[in-house]
Parts: C-alpha cells; sequence; structure tokens
C-alpha cells in the first residue's frame, strides 16, 4: 500500500474516534437548533423559582404550544415547542442551561407522548444531550395527564390559581 494512503486511512480514524468521544451524546436523527427561541411568548415576565431544581427558571413558548400551555390542555399539537432557561440567580444574570421539548410527529415515542427533549447552552445552538432521555422522561411522566407538561403548577405559580378555578379566571 502507498504511504500516503495508509497515512490518509490512520488520519481518518483518529479523527473519528476524538470526534465520537468529544461531541455531546446525541441520537442522532433529530440534531436540531433553536436560535430564535427568545423571541418566543415569554409566559414569564418574571423569573419563577423552579419546582423542580434548585434553579430559577422561565418559560417559552412557540405559537402551536401557547394556547395549550396556558389553558392546561390534555394534549399537544405536534411542532409544539417549549422552552425552559435556568439561571442559577434570581436576578437571571447567571445562565445555568436551556432545556427544551419538541413534540414530534407521532410514532416518535409512542409510550412517553412523542416528545422530543433537549439540554444546550444559552444560544440554543449548543447541544449538550438530545433526544429520547430517560431522566427527562421518569420525571415529567408525573405530569402525564396535561401530555407530560408541568403546565397546572407553572400557571398556579403564575396566576395562584389552580387549573380547576383555572377556566373562570380566563373568562375574566
Ligand atoms: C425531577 C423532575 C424533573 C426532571 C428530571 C426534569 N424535569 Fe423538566 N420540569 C420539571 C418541573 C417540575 C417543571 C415545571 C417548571 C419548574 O418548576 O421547574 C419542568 C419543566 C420543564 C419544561 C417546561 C415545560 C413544562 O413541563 O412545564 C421543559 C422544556 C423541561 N422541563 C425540560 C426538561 C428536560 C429536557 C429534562 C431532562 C434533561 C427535564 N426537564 C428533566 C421537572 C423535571
Amino acid at each position: 500500500m502507498k504511504l500516503w494512503l495508509a497515512m490518509v486511512i490512520l488520519i481518518a480514524i483518529i479523527l473519528s474516534t476524538t470526534m465520537y468521544c468529544v461531541l455531546p451524546r446525541s441520537q442522532g436523527e433529530h440534531v436540531m437548533v433553536f436560535p430564535k427561541w427568545k423571541k418566543y411568548y415569554n409566559l414569564t415576565p418574571e423569573i419563577i423559582d423552579s419546582d423542580a431544581h434548585n434553579a430559577y427558571i422561565e418559560i417559552y413558548l412557540n405559537d402551536i404550544a401557547k394556547d395549550a400551555y396556558i389553558n392546561v390542555d390534555p394534549v399537544f399539537k405536534e411542532g409544539a415547542k417549549v422552552f425552559k432557561p435556568l439561571y442559577a440567580d434570581p436576578d437571571g444574570k447567571e445562565f445555568a442551561r436551556l432545556v427544551i421539548m419538541v413534540k414530534m410527529e407521532a410514532g416518535y415515542d409512542s409510550e412517553n407522548g412523542d416528545w422530543w427533549y433537549g439540554v444546550y447552552d444559552e444560544s440554543g445552538m449548543k447541544m449538550w444531550y438530545e433526544g429520547r432521555i430517560p431522566e427527562c422522561i421518569a420525571c415529567h411522566a408525573m405530569a402525564k395527564e396535561t401530555d407530560y407538561m408541568f403546565s397546572r403548577s407553572v400557571m398556579k405559580r403564575i396566576t395562584g390559581i389552580d387549573t380547576n378555578e383555572f377556566e373562570e379566571y380566563l373568562k375574566e
């Protein structure tokens, strides 16, 4: 074998192994980027305490997710996107990470509501984890009756009103 060819193959092997180890964990099928997540509807003009993490959060919703979340609907439509930035401080100066849920096509993960989960940096461009992440699914399953969304507890924190009284509130 020619020496240069052997070198090229060797370099290719080294490069692909390093890339495999260095690149974030991904299931590959749905690597998405979200450069405009801050332009979506901000449900929480004031940062709120997280129930789940020792952190402060906001919620951003795209058009497809907005009404379903506010109305605490039991089902979200395909294409719904929900963003939750987490901050270390109550003023939102220290960005920790961005967690994302996207409602995929039926069959993506039928047993768990067909949600895609992602953990990104503030730019929404750099992905750390994505896909059917078991840890996320396990906890969000507690909110199965509202399609894996913690909309009920979040809306209660924002409005001070429980879902049962919610329809009355929306009429006002
Ligand atoms: C220990 C439970 C728990 C785990 C694990 C968890 N979440 Fe959540 N998540 C919550 C709770 C509770 C909320 C409601 C907002 C709050 O209080 O933080 C929430 C809210 C969200 C929201 C806003 C939509 C909603 O449900 O209200 C997104 C997006 C989200 N989580 C993504 C993720 C991702 C991605 C992961 C995995 C990396 C994850 N979560 C892991 C409990 C959890």
